[in-house]
């Protein structure tokens, strides 16, 4: 009988030690997986995104030359909700749009972070907020994230290429060199 109930109390320590392993598994892969970089290679100067596998608002960190890069797709309801000028910083590749831009304020370089809640950046240094295009609606930013060279190559982006896409922008003064 002795020996039932403690094997019963193992049992039951097991199962609660393994559900509280589950339980902070879940809660690591959640955390992981909004951060998760999407598939890209990275070579002499280029990185090479995989739109293919993004999800809408859900914010993909990449690295360019060093700095972090924002890779938001943006929802029906995000593009409609965005104003004229600031739907022309998105980029559409295939039938979806993506904002893309380099993850540092304009005013003085936090890396301002994303509520997928409320759509929007908060740079927390001194509370500039960016909407889900990363245009800027709130000072101290001077401007939107600044977009980095691109280039669409089907479903990939490559970064640091000057597409004929981000050349209209730098003309039409959407974003300033990077
Ligand atoms: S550095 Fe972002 S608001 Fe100042």
């Amino acid at each position: 009988m002795g020996k039932n109930v403690r094997g019963r109390r193992d049992f039951m320590g097991m199962a609660l030690g393994g559900f509280t392993a589950l339980g902070g598994l879940g809660a690591l892969y959640a955390m992981k997986r909004s951060w998760d970089p999407l598939p890209s290679v990275a070579a002499a100067g280029f990185t090479t995104i995989d739109l293919s596998a993004a999800q809408e608002n859900v914010l993909n960190v990449e690295k360019w030359r060093g700095k972090p890069i924002f890779v938001l797709k943006q929802s029906k309801e995000m593009v409609s909700k965005a104003s004229e000028a600031s739907q022309k910083r998105l980029i559409q590749v295939g039938d979806a749009y993506y904002m893309v831009a380099v993850g540092l304020c304009t005013h003085l370089g936090c890396i301002p972070g994303y509520d997928a809640g409320n759509q929007s950046f908060l740079c927390a240094c001194h509370g500039g907020t960016y909407d889900s295009t990363a245009d800027v609606t709130k000072a101290p930013p001077p401007r939107g994230l600044d977009i980095p060279p691109f280039k669409i190559d089907g479903m990939k982006l490559v970064l640091g290429e000057k597409g004929p896409e981000y050349e209209k922008m730098l003309a039409d003064g959407i974003t300033m060199p990077v």
